[in-house]
């Protein structure tokens, strides 16, 4: 039989995140097939979900601030672009400000990126799009090797990383990841990262516990993508979503919580994993930062800290880096 090497991954990460003496876990990345993918956007529309809107609302307030940052015309990256609703916000002033815009998203999804490619491309007759299915350094890699192969692209570039979704790097890959990013950028060049700020805990709890349920069904989706893609036998009926503030190490976390004591079988592993009840499957981290940390991140990438954009309430902020 035929297996992908995606299928593959998936395979390995589950048998070493359920075969964990302690405690288990799921890469959260696998959140994302078609359904999970669906759901998500689904989160994105509940108005506990603050950090779609509210990082809308920023891009809407200061794209021409951002924009206008540049002395000179850009091309765009965007690492993740997903449907890349937000980006169109930056779109419309971009092709407003210049004449021809280039714009190179990045996604490891193919379906939606070229997508989100051919309904962008007629949108705005003076775009330019070339979508690059891949991990976002690699992505970079090859957005810089077309910018420079063909002189009408601008060798000026904006990199943007909007939705937080830093937030579910741990702290020093955050890091290293950045300084991987800053190391493909030019001094002239710009990042702008999109971050979810600590706050209330209840505010925070409540995005992750959406009174509609979608949050749950994201989180307990991966069940059913380790049932259908491994033959696995979980039953959703016997694990709930449990999400909560870990103010301590600033974090959202996503557990699924076994809810009595249960043998699971996954075929295509070959092998059965035992739950206690009230034991956890560990599904996500979603960082909340300070505005200390994201000086600190700066420091520690060699980054300049350009400016942070923040919303009134102070819930999310969009930071603007450029290298030393
Ligand atoms: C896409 C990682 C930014 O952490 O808020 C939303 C994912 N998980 N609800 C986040 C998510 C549960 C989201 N990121």
């Amino acid at each position: 039989m035929y297996t992908s090497q995606i299928d593959n991954d998936f395979a390995q990460s589950i048998k070493k995140g359920l075969g964990s003496s302690s405690q288990k876990r799921v890469d959260s990345k696998y959140f994302y097939d078609t359904e999970g993918s669906v759901l998500f956007e689904e989160i994105c529309r509940q108005p506990e979900y603050y950090p779609w809107r509210v990082e809308a609302s920023l891009i809407r307030q200061r794209s021409k601030k951002i924009i206008g940052m540049f002395d000179d015309n850009f091309a765009l990256i965007e690492l993740g672009s997903g449907s890349s609703i937000k980006t169109k916000i930056l779109l419309q002033d971009l092709t407003l400000a210049q004449q021809r815009v280039y714009y190179f998203p990045i996604d490891v999804s193919k379906e939606i990126l070229y997508r989100a490619t051919r309904e962008l491309g007629s949108e705005f007759p003076n775009l330019r799009v070339a979508g690059i299915p891949s991990e976002y350094v690699e992505g970079v890699n090859r957005a810089n090797k077309l910018i420079s192969s063909n002189p009408q692209i601008p060798n000026r570039k904006l990199i943007i990383f909007f939705g937080s979704s830093i937030g579910n790097f741990e702290p020093k890959d955050s890091i290293s990841f950045l300084q991987q990013i800053g190391s493909k950028m030019d001094k002239n060049d710009m990042l702008v990262v999109g971050m979810d700020l600590q706050k209330d805990r209840f505010i925070l709890e409540e995005a992750y516990n959406d009174s509609m349920g979608f949050t749950a069904k994201f989180n307990l989706n991966l069940l059913t993508r380790i049932n259908r893609e491994l033959d696995g036998n979980f039953n959703n009926h016997h694990f709930v979503h449990h999400a909560f503030y870990n103010s301590e190490l600033k974090r959202i976390e996503m557990h699924l919580l076994s809810t009595q004591e249960q043998q699971v079988y996954v075929g295509r592993l070959g092998e059965s994993f035992g739950f206690q009840r009230g034991e956890t499957i560990h599904t996500e981290n979603s960082y909340k930062y300070s505005l200390e940390d994201i000086k600190g991140i700066a420091e520690k990438c060699h980054f300049t800290l350009k400016t942070t954009f923040i919303d009134k309430k102070n819930w999310f902020s969009l930071a603007v880096f450029s290298p030393v």
